[in-house]
């Protein structure tokens, strides 16, 4: 099993790339904003709760989505491994996984961090925000209160993986196609050291 955790900020790209490396590493994608989405678009509890809090900006608790990840790592037992994209997101969310991983006899293996200037991910959301429909990049006060509760709440999860060797540092800024290259030679370097 290989397990990789797509890190950064919103508007990193993370959405974006994921998709390109799940087809190529045979990763199941677990998105917890594309689960969240799902839960608003199909009227659930769950999801009119959390998008009270998804429209400011702000995160949904650690708790909802905790609990959708339980699920969905249950629910997918025949993975060849896992690609989180947007989760972990506070250092309660990582400890979980991580306690999660360690009950199925596995762990993260990289944290594969994307670094992009905040001017661009501005300009990227804004930009998305004219055809995407999310209610989160409708203005750039949203988008700012998202970029800033990143660097309150989840920057520091980087270092909980640091602890562990496990963060490598990806310039996120250029052609998508370059940027997925970067990613793929580190992921298929890191493939070969399997670090679980
Ligand atoms: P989530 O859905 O995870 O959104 P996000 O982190 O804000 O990330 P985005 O989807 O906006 O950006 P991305 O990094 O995926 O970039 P993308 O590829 O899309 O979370 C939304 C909300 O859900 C949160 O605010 C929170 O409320 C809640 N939530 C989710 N997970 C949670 C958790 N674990 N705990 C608590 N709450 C949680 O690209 C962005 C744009 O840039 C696109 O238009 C794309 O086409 C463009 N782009 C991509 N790459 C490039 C490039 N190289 N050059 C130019 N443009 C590019």
């Amino acid at each position: 099993m290989f397990n990789l955790i797509l890190f950064g900020p919103p508007g990193s790209g993370k959405g974006t790339q994921s998709e390109k490396l799940i087809s190529k590493y045979h990763l199941k994608h677990l998105s917890t904003g594309d689960l969240l989405r799902s839960e608003i678009s199909n009227k659930t509890q769950l999801g009119l709760e959390a998008k009270r809090y998804m429209d400011k900006g702000s995160l949904v608790p650690d708790a909802v989505v905790i609990g959708m990840i339980n699920d969905a790592l249950d629910n997918n037992h025949d993975a060849d491994g896992f690609l989180f994209d947007g989760f972990p997101r506070t250092a309660v969310q990582a400890e979980e996984l991580d306690r999660l991983l360690s009950q199925k006899k596995t762990c993260i293996d990289v944290m594969l961090a994307l670094k992009v200037s905040e001017e661009e991910l501005v300009k990227r959301l804004i930009k998305r925000g004219e055809t995407s429909g999310r209610s989160d990049d409708t203005n750039e006060q949203i988008i700012r209160a998202r970029i800033e509760e990143y660097h309150k709440k989840t920057a520091t999860v980087a270092d909980h993986y640091q602890k562990e060797n496990k963060v490598v540092m990806v310039k996120g800024e250029g052609g998508v196609d370059e940027i997925f290259d970067r990613l793929s030679k580190e992921i298929d370097r890191l493939k070969k050291l399997h670090n679980c």
